[in-house]
């Protein structure tokens, strides 16, 4: 079976006005069937926005969480429960996004991988489907392929291993691949390095899983992904779809989609 595309729009803490989410939502709403039947759509508002628009989209559009805690409900102050995003009828969650695991410096603690090893299992668990972002920084994208491999990317998908060996439908564990030089940047990394970076995915994904699940796990690209650019990463043959920022706050992110639909 061919691998379905996948694109995410992540508005991470935007907007400031709560006012402005009926335009955004708007600019999903080329989503028709017909277009969702050949592409999984994803969007992640804010946290505090999710609610107030998980119903307002177009029916098959997954309205996603970026982050959720590790355990279920109750005192855990400040995290949200995979188990409340099953009451909302939510289908996907996103974890490990780069702006949590530290590689911006924020004064808070990073999530390592085995925190979010804990998380995607609970997400699968539950029955939603866990996209699971990882990348390199700079230092290491100049070092070359095989030290980006071997000091960031194996880390990352290493504590996957178990789940994915255990996950019968393996569409339901999406790597979002996002170098993080190329994040909110307007860098993109070119179609050479995005489908070299993801076929060593791939590849390690066959060498350390299985050959099927390497052949049906879905990787993502991200990184000032934008309506210019992604006709041509989509032709490349290891990516699967897209995680998008900034371009997802705007009209252009029906392009986006359109392109690897
Ligand atoms: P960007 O963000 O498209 O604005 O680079 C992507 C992401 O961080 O998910």
């Amino acid at each position: 079976m061919p691998r379905k595309p996948i694109v995410g729009g992540n508005w991470k803490c935007n907007p400031v006005e709560h006012a402005k989410l009926p335009d955004l939502v708007k600019n999903f709403s080329g989503c028709d069937e017909a277009i969702l039947a050949k592409c999984d759509v994803y969007v992640c508002p804010s946290n505090l926005h999710l609610a107030m628009v998980h119903d307002k989209f177009n029916a098959g559009i997954m309205v996603t969480p970026q982050n959720c805690n590790f355990k279920g409900c109750g005192a855990y102050t400040g995290e949200m429960a995979v188990d409340q995003m099953v009451d909302l009828g939510l289908k996907c969650c996103l974890i490990g996004h780069s702006e949590r695991r530290g590689e911006f410096g924020l004064p808070t603690p990073k999530e390592s991988d085995e925190l979010l090893a804990t998380k995607a299992a609970y997400i699968l668990e539950k029955g939603l489907l866990c996209v699971y972002c990882i990348g390199e920084p700079l230092p290491l994208r100049e070092k070359g392929l095989d030290a980006l491999m071997a000091e960031a990317i194996i880390p990352q998908l290493a504590v996957l291993v178990p789940l994915l060996k255990g996950l019968e439908d393996k569409s339901r564990l999406v790597i979002a691949y996002e170098p993080v030089w190329a994040i909110g940047t307007g860098v993109t990394a070119s179609p050479e390095q995005a489908q070299e970076t993801h076929k060593a995915i791939r590849d390690w994904i066959a060498a350390n899983v299985d050959q099927k699940t390497a052949d049906e796990v879905r990787i993502q690209y991200g990184g000032s992904a934008n309506a210019k650019n992604a006709p041509e990463l989509s032709a490349c043959p290891d990516i699967d779809g897209f995680l998008v920022g900034g371009a997802s706050l705007k009209p252009e992110i029906m392009d986006v989609i359109k392109a690897i639909a």
